[in-house]
């Protein structure tokens, strides 16, 4: 190895005697360990926020999945269904990272709506309730983005986590353009 290499390492990485004693001071904090450089406070309030989002979309779809009548309704339906199992399962990957960090999920039905960034609008056709749920799934994609840029490098774990929820937050709006595309309504 390079004389220059070895410098640099040295000056980058924690020697192994720091970093075994670090890993044993605290071990109650679990994977929360003192090299976790984010605002943790902060970081449990953003995920808390996109959990209530989360079930405020599960039950937004659910309520359109069932109310969604009408000859083409049945694939729309299909799809509705679909997205509120997707936001399930981001709501239960945002939970068990805040109990990761040491917080407590907050799953309460009181203030839920509050809590969430987008809302639950039941629509009053097929085509307004693609439209609002194609709102609800932008304003997520909006403030995921904003959550992963403040996650950066202080929390690159849920800064992952965060980013494949985004990913699929963005095919689910393509997947409401396309229907509204479909309806002629877009
Ligand atoms: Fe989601
Ligand atoms: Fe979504």
């Amino acid at each position: 190895m390079a004389k220059g290499n070895k410098k640099r390492k040295k000056t980058f990485l924690t020697d192994v005697q720091t970093l075994r004693k670090r890993a044993r001071a605290h071990i109650e904090r679990g994977a929360v360990t003192d090299g976790y450089s984010a605002d943790r406070e902060t970081v449990l309030k953003l995920l808390n926020e996109a959990l209530a989002t989360e079930l405020i979309c599960v039950l937004r779809y659910k309520r359109h999945y069932f109310m969604a009548t009408g000859l083409e309704a049945q694939s729309v339906a299909a799809e509705f269904l679909q997205h509120a199992n997707e936001e399930q399962g981001h709501a239960d990957e945002l939970a068990a990272r805040i109990v990761q960090l040491g917080g407590e999920p907050n799953f309460s039905p009181e203030g839920l709506a509050m809590r969430s960034h987008a809302e639950y609008v039941e629509g009053d056709d097929l085509v307004d309730m693609i439209k609002e749920d194609l709102v609800a799934e932008r304003i997520a994609i909006d403030s995921y983005r904003e959550m992963v840029a403040y996650c950066g490098n202080d929390d690159p774990t849920t800064r992952r986590m965060l980013e494949g929820i985004l990913a699929m937050e963005e095919e689910h709006a393509d997947d409401l353009v396309s229907l509204l595309e479909h309806f002629g309504a877009s």
